[in-house]
């Protein structure tokens, strides 16, 4: 019998190998951090598309059209608030043990539609390094805000990107 609880609990554990909840200090770094630009949808979404112009190129609406022109029309825009909310939504399901499943369920969703879409992790990592930029050129961003952002999307990616390898979270 303790030989059954103890597989079960290595079968378990290992279902869910990179799935940690965040510390709520670390929490609220990142909430109090986000809060302060999450409005600027469309400033965001050009700082990742100047940063890496192959992100953009994924997009059909976008590819090949000159950054600057494109970021007044309403596509981007759109576009912007779809990602930034999203974005906030994972941000602010954060931090309480009730939310884990919203989280696993939203990510595993969107890391099914961005491997049909054929997103490598190379791109996704491009990404976080573009969002920390934009955080550090924006907020207050000392070593601890940094530790508790890179926690953050860690615990975002060890989702997206098992999706990406086939196997959504369980
Ligand atoms: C890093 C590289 C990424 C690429 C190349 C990429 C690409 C795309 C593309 C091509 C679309 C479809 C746009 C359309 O024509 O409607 C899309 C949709 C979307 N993306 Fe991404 N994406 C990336 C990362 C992300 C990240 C990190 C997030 C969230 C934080 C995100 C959130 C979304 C959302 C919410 C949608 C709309 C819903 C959907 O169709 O899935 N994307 N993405």
């Amino acid at each position: 019998m303790k030989f059954l609880i103890l597989a079960l609990c290595v079968v378990a554990a290992s279902a869910d190998p990179h799935w940690f909840m965040m510390p709520a200090d670390e929490v609220a770094l990142v909430q109090n951090t986000w809060n302060q630009v999450k409005t600027n949808e469309v400033d965001i979404l050009y700082a990742i598309f100047k940063a890496y112009p192959d992100i953009q190129a994924r997009f059909p609406m976008f590819a090949g059209k000159d950054l600057d022109s494109i970021k007044g029309t309403s596509g981007f825009a759109l576009h912007a608030s779809r990602i930034v909310s999203f974005f906030s939504q994972y941000i602010s399901l954060l931090g309480s043990e009730g939310t884990q499943p919203a989280i696993k369920t939203m990510l595993n969703q969107m890391g099914q539609n961005h491997k049909n879409r054929g997103v490598p992790k190379q791109q996704f990592n491009e990404f976080e390094t573009a969002v920390m930029s934009y955080m550090k050129a924006h907020v207050s961003f000392g070593p601890n805000v940094e530790k508790a952002w890179g926690d953050a999307f860690d615990k975002m990616y060890a989702v997206i990107f098992s999706n990406l390898d086939g196997q959504p979270m369980i």
